[in-house]
């Protein structure tokens, strides 16, 4: 098993470049098959739940061709069936979004119900609801969920709690559907204004994408396009709380300044000085932070994507800070690993209660998930001694060369899958 160890105390200097963002990816490889012509993406982050969507997309006949490393060409003439494996869907519950883009090409749709994961129950109610209100027979049965219309017709659908990914999916299907779809209370993250991007770039008719009002007009048909996908703000701002942490000096480059706000603005809370440039922000430690109190939001509040690397930032800030998750019931597994490396953190209800201390010291730590191994990560940077990072493999879900890109930013930290090379890093870097 892989595992990420980490000799402390350096504080990260230099330059890094930010890739394309995961949860938008996901969403574009899957409406690209929405089209019998050829879609070209670019920008595409090598990361594991990429991989996997691809594989999803691979398995039920559609032909991708990687051009390079982030480069894709997908043509779905291919496509011999409308069901979506289990084996995916266990995977990356993303590849649901092929339901929103198969049922709006092909009017039908199969794909193994998705369970709940590390960071607490994921219901697909809403997902469901949109579906009906266009018109679809949605059946929940078997571990499956099925969807098909004879036709689909634009509605008006109000979104009970706002979702990234049921706004998604139905702006897919209502792309294809006859007449118009208003989405009402939907999502505004970046990526839902990338995905209506995508589509509008492939003929589709979207408005409003990135306001809680999206208007959906149904069109006929969809053709071939070439797209590039935007700055991962999640990447960008793990990064921007590394430097924090280790209170370094570090330039996160190819972002869109403006969707790390909330980021940004905590960050100074905190004591940082952050500078945002057009393409670029720049993030300026401080020997000692303090403390602040953060509530994770939907777009455009603090991200939840974002909480544990907060989290880390904050065990290490003067005086007590909060970090309440409104998003996510089961989002501080991480805080006992946190606690192994010295951080003191009480959990009650939904609100994590942060008392700083003055450092962290190395600890051999699990991973509970992607952004939770991303914090703990971070913890490693700033702890006295050697850390160990078991479970890497949640952090590969999402984050493209992690340990290479801290490196170059000064990071002690080896990727190693044996113990005899675990040990050979620490003998090295001691
Ligand atoms: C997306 O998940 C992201 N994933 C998540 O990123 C992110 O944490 C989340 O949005 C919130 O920003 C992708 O984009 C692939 P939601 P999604 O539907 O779409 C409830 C990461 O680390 N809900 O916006 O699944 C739900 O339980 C990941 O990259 C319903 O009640 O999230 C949650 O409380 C992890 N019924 C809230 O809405 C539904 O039908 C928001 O979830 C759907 C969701």
């Amino acid at each position: 098993m892989e595992q990420y160890v980490i000799k402390g105390g350096n504080k990260l200097v230099g330059e890094v470049e930010i890739g394309g963002a995961k949860n938008a990816a996901l969403a574009i490889i899957a409406a690209a098959i929405m089209t019998d012509e050829t879609v070209v993406i670019d920008n595409l982050p090598d990361v594991r739940d990429v991989n996997v969507m691809i594989g999803a997309m691979e398995d039920i006949g559609v032909h991708i061709e990687r051009i390079d490393r982030h480069t894709v060409k997908i043509n779905a003439t291919t496509i011999g069936r409308l069901s979506v494996d289990y084996e995916y869907i266990k995977k990356i519950r993303a590849s649901y979004y092929l339901l929103g883009a198969l049922l709006g090409k092909y009017k039908k749709a199969e794909v193994a119900l998705p369970g709940g994961c590390n960071i607490g129950s994921r219901p697909i109610d809403l997902h469901v609801k949109g579906f009906k209100s266009l018109g679809s027979d949605v059946d929940v049965s078997y571990g499956l969920i099925s969807v098909k219309a004879k036709r689909l017709i634009g509605s008006h659908i109000y979104m009970d709690k706002v979702s990234v990914g049921a706004t998604i999916n139905i702006m897919m299907a209502a792309t294809l559907a006859e007449g118009k779809t208003t989405i009402e209370n939907a999502a505004k993250e970046p990526h839902i204004v990338d995905v209506a991007n995508f589509l509008n770039s492939m003929g589709a008719n979207i408005r409003g994408a990135g306001t809680d009002v999206i208007r959906v007009f149904g069109v006929n048909k969809l053709h071939g396009t070439e797209y590039s996908v935007i700055p991962d703000q999640i990447e960008a701002g793990t990064f921007m709380f590394a430097a924090a942490t280790t209170g370094g000096d570090v330039l996160v480059k190819n972002v869109i300044p403006k969707h790390l706000e909330a980021t940004s603005a905590k960050l100074v809370d905190a004591g940082c000085q952050v500078v945002e440039y057009d393409d670029a922000v720049r993030v300026i430690g401080k020997e000692k932070l303090t403390a602040t109190q953060v509530t994770t939001l939907p777009y455009p509040g603090f991200p939840t994507d974002m909480q544990p690397q907060m989290t880390a930032v904050l065990a290490l800030a003067e005086g007590t800070s909060t970090v309440a998750e409104t998003i996510f019931e089961n989002r501080f597994k991480y805080v006992d690993e946190l606690a192994r490396m010295g951080a003191n953190i009480q959990v009650e209800g939904n609100v994590a209660i942060i008392r700083g201390v003055d450092n962290y010291t190395g600890a051999r730590v699990s991973a509970p998930d992607l952004r939770a191994g991303a914090a703990l990560v971070i913890a490693g940077l700033a702890a006295e001694g050697i850390t160990i990072v078991d479970d890497i493999h949640y952090i590969q879900r999402g984050y493209e060369r992690f340990e290479e890109k801290l490196r170059g930013l000064g990071a002690l930290i080896e990727r190693t899958d044996s113990e005899n090379d675990t040990q050979k890093f620490i003998r090295h870097v001691s």
